[in-house]
């Protein structure tokens, strides 16, 4: 049969609250236009992201009750660092409360003034990291990911030859680690290939210098791998993950992606001296190095989630679905950054709204339209985000794992393709006030005057 199911029934269910249109522009006017400021019980879809957002399952609620909550040398520490060995073999596992906690040590070690660290392109708690010890953080995307338009199989790949260029220009001893982030969540939530990684693997092997990968989303990049890299259509996604994790140093991992945990990560490496580093810090911060900022119950979660998140009807339903809403909004005219990823789907808004000028935040317009218009709650990735240095108007619809049903993503694309339909009447939104840093958070809007 062609039909792909949910590969999972419902055991517990969460009633969704509606609201009318009405009291949705009360909510509005009340939260000033910021769709971070609204309370959840105020949204029916909540798409704002994928992270801690999971569903979990049987298996990982009972792993909970298993939990051991012992200060040291927890059982449930040795079941996670048994899981994660077995899937990357890297050495040394360190939990973290989530992926932010793995990068701020791991750059507090390894970071400098002066320093650069590449990555294809970094996410924003990264970016934000390894700028806070003074070093600088440089994306590399392939040039062809600047268009939203085209349709590449792994438009989330490193630009191997700029890499090489920038190695050379700055010098082998300037920057401390190379960076993959698989799937790359900022430029769309695109695979990378294997063939990528094992060419960046030997240009910073070359130079001396570790890979890591930022690893959130490791399992739905081994499947687009699976699914479009010659040569591994016939490789479990564990074999491929195996593989991807074979080629890097050492890894970040925040365990609210792809490991189905609401809250967890980790931070792996095979450096003796580099793990000793990163584990006094860890004390210092997060915990002892058995449970790192986490209760020994969300480290069960976790080792449970890895197993799962690797099932082959899982990784086939939950790619399935995220392209069946990029297909069917795509054909009914709306433009999105192609070919669809992995967790979400983005509207690229600036085209969709050309009316709308980058400083009227078509982004915003469109996550205010969308929430007015069906409740659903999405994220402006652009201009009010990165202020200039945004490259594209975005709007992000990030779907959780295992969360919403078919009729769900339904009501979705026929609520986007309403609002598509009046995108005309659509204006954009000035901003009222704003904090001096992450202004998305917390800034407030005021619509410049929509036509009805
Ligand atoms: N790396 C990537 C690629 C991410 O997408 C995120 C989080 C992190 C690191 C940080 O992990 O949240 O556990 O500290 N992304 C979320 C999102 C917040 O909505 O895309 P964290």
């Amino acid at each position: 049969m062609k039909t792909i199911i949910e590969p999972f029934r419902i055991k517990s269910v969460e009633p969704l609250t509606r609201t009318t249109p009405e009291q949705r522009e009360i909510l509005l006017q009340q939260t000033g236009y910021n769709l971070f400021q609204l309370r959840a019980g105020d949204v029916l879809l909540d798409l704002l992201t994928d992270s801690g957002t999971s569903a979990m399952s049987t298996e990982q609620w009972a792993a909970v009750m298993r939990g051991d909550e012992s200060y040291a040398g927890s059982e449930s520490f040795f079941r996670l660092k048994s899981v994660v060995n077995g899937l990357t073999r890297f050495r040394h596992v360190i939990p973290t409360h989530q992926g932010r906690a793995a990068e701020r040590i791991l750059f507090s070690v390894l970071c400098k003034p002066g320093h650069i660290v590449p990555n294809n392109t970094h996410f924003d708690t990264t970016r934000a990291n390894i700028e806070f010890t003074g070093a600088r953080a440089i994306d590399l995307p392939i040039p062809e990911a600047t268009d939203t338009q085209a349709c590449l199989p792994f438009k989330g790949n490193i630009d191997i030859a700029a890499l090489e260029k920038l190695i050379v220009r700055e010098g082998a001893a300037q920057i401390p680690l190379v960076m993959i982030t698989v799937t790359n969540n900022s430029s769309g939530g695109q695979p990378v290939s294997l063939a990528n990684i094992r060419a960046a693997r030997e240009v910073t092997q070359r130079h001396g210098i570790p890979l890591y990968l930022d690893a959130c989303r490791f399992a739905e990049n081994a499947w687009f791998i699976k699914q479009r890299e010659p040569g591994y259509a016939d490789k479990t996604p564990r074999e491929i993950a195996c593989e991807m994790f074979s080629l890097a140093d050492g890894c970040t991992f925040s365990a609210k992606k792809d490991a189905f945990a609401n809250i967890g990560g980790f931070l792996c490496t095979n450096d003796n001296s580099l793990a000793e580093q990163e584990m006094n810090l860890l004390i210092l911060t997060e915990g002892f190095p058995t449970y790192g900022g986490l209760a020994g119950r969300d480290l069960d979660a976790i080792a449970v989630g890895l197993e799962e998140v690797l099932q082959p009807e899982y990784l086939e339903y939950r790619i399935a679905s995220t392209g069946y809403l990029g297909r069917h909004i795509a054909t009914g005219g709306v433009p999105i950054v192609e070919p669809p990823g992995g967790h979400a789907i983005y509207i690229d808004a600036g085209k969709m709204l050309p009316q709308i000028p980058k400083h009227q935040f078509p982004g915003q317009a469109l996550a205010i339209a969308l929430y007015r218009h069906a409740g659903v709650r999405s994220v402006e990735i652009g201009s009010v985000m990165f202020g200039e240095a945004a490259r594209h108007e975005l709007l992000r619809l990030a779907i959780p794992r295992r969360v919403y049903t078919q009729s769900h993503i339904d009501y979705l694309i026929e609520a986007i393709l309403e609002v598509n339909e009046r995108k005309n009447d659509l204006r954009g939104v000035e901003i009222v006030e704003e904090p001096p840093f992450l202004r998305h958070f917390s800034a407030t809007f005021r619509p410049l005057g929509e036509s009805e």
